[in-house]
């Protein structure tokens, strides 16, 4: 009897609600990574095309979150799934040896990532900069890394200090973000605010000696460096025996197909690439100078300076091959005046749409990169984050998505190369009537 009734109810669930409490039992928090959204707001999709994706219930969404940047051609780009088909029946996977695939785009690689002499592969953003720690370490024979407050870098206990702090100051001490997180993370990464020159000569002038490289995100999250940032960080190094790492991870292959290297005209030591490299797939790489990424040469193994690098997953064929077909994609003319384009058109008339409802709140970009924040002026550094309103932010994000944009609150988002005027056009209409609501609340 209490059967049939269980049965009788979850006939009258929707297949979300279906799902959801399944996900509550398997998984924390039913939730993916470290989001977890409202329940009135929880979705689960189903599948994607182009710039929209639907969930399970069947309702559609314009995406803005792009596989976190991952999917810059859109979903299912036919080129892309054709490339990761075609291998997947060759072989899906091979291990130790090298296969075609992750040779050519290797090769690819290193004639088209600016600061690349050679790459290394590795499978994850995470995993890329875990490594780049770990070569600078090895090259320099010194043992700490500065990062930026408020940068991300991935998920490791090492990129994992000062990212979410609640308050700023206190340089160059880091805080963990993380339960669990080993003293010697905090004790060996070193903390200085964004975009500011000064603050990081004075940390280097004292630790300078102790320090193997700076780590920078060249948009920091949605914070554009300051044109003089990146240069004025390689002259420090340079003068100071530090290693530069650009994390390109987000900017690599997006904010031009230079990435932030042509974009800024800045050249590090090594980059590190996730994401767009990868395809939305296992791959990953760092790429820079070979007499760095040479330390990682197996046939050194045992010898002074070797640098442990390993994975099951280094050069996959699928999403090695899924990599070529979105970087012929991407290199086609006008690819970027295109998403770039839809992304001032995107910020400008939405800015025009918060001003006619006084939202106080700012439509800020750099190239793909958007976000809408309530702040009066583009943000410096991670105070100015902390110092905006962002309750208010969560909250008109949050009425977004009930108006059929995916965008996680709070969270920076991404144009793609197929976002469309009709794309714009309802974009544009969600947020008059979320900015509606927004204002009643
Ligand atoms: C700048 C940056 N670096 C590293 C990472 C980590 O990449 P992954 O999530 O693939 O490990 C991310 C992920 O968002 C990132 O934005």
């Amino acid at each position: 009897m209490a059967q049939n009734q269980a049965k009788a109810e979850r006939a009258l669930q929707s297949n979300s609600q279906r799902l959801f409490e399944i996900a509550d039992t398997a998984l924390p928090g039913a939730g993916l990574g470290s989001y977890s959204l409202a329940r009135d707001i929880r979705l689960i999709y189903s599948h994607g095309k182009g710039s929209r994706m639907w969930d399970v219930d069947g309702n559609e969404y314009i995406d803005y979150v792009g596989g976190a940047g991952a999917l810059i051609l859109g979903h299912s780009h036919p080129a892309v799934v054709k490339a990761a088909q075609e291998q997947i029946a060759r072989g899906a996977h091979m291990f130790g040896s090298l296969n075609d695939v992750a040779v050519t785009l290797a090769e690819r690689l290193v004639q088209d990532i600016p600061c690349a002499e050679k790459i290394a592969y590795a499978t994850t953003g995470s995993e890329a900069t875990a490594y780049a720690m770990r070569l600078a370490r090895a090259y320099t024979g010194k043992e700490k890394i500065l990062k930026f407050e408020g940068a991300y870098h991935g998920n490791h206990d090492y990129a994992i200090v000062s990212t979410f702090p609640k308050q700023t100051g206190d340089y160059p001490h880091g805080i963990a973000d993380s339960f669990g997180q080993p003293a010697a993370t905090t004790s060996t990464i070193l903390i200085a605010p964004y975009n500011d020159l000064e603050a990081v000569e004075k940390i280097v002038n004292e630790h300078g000696r102790d320090i193997a490289a700076i780590i920078v995100e060249a948009v920091q999250r949605i914070i554009p460096a300051r044109p003089e940032f990146l240069q004025g960080l390689r002259k420090i190094c340079d003068q100071n025996d530090i290693l530069l790492v650009i994390d390109e991870v987000v900017t690599g292959f997006r904010l031009s197909y230079g990435g932030a290297q042509t974009w800024y005209d800045v050249n590090p030591d090594l980059a590190t690439y996730g994401k767009v490299v990868g395809a939305g797939g296992p791959l990953s790489c760092i790429a820079g100078r070979a007499d760095i990424i040479d330390l990682c040469d197996p046939n050194y193994k045992g010898q002074d300076g070797y640098t442990y690098f390993n994975g099951t997953l280094h050069g996959n064929p699928v999403a090695a091959a899924a990599t070529l077909a979105m970087l012929n994609e991407l290199s086609k003319p006008g690819t970027y005046d295109h998403m770039n384009q839809y992304a001032d058109d995107l910020c400008n008339e939405s800015q025009a749409v918060l001003d006619r409802h006084s939202v106080p709140a700012i439509a800020q970009k750099t190239g793909s990169l958007w976000q809408i924040l309530f702040m009066e002026k583009t943000p410096v550094n991670h105070a100015d984050i902390l110092a905006s309103d962002q309750v208010a932010m969560r909250r008109l994000d949050t009425e977004l998505m009930k108006q059929g944009q995916y965008v996680l609150p709070g969270v920076r988002r991404f144009v793609s190369a197929v976002n469309t005027d009709k794309d714009l056009e309802d974009t544009l209409k969600g947020l008059d009537t979320a900015c509606r609501v927004f204002n009643k609340k």
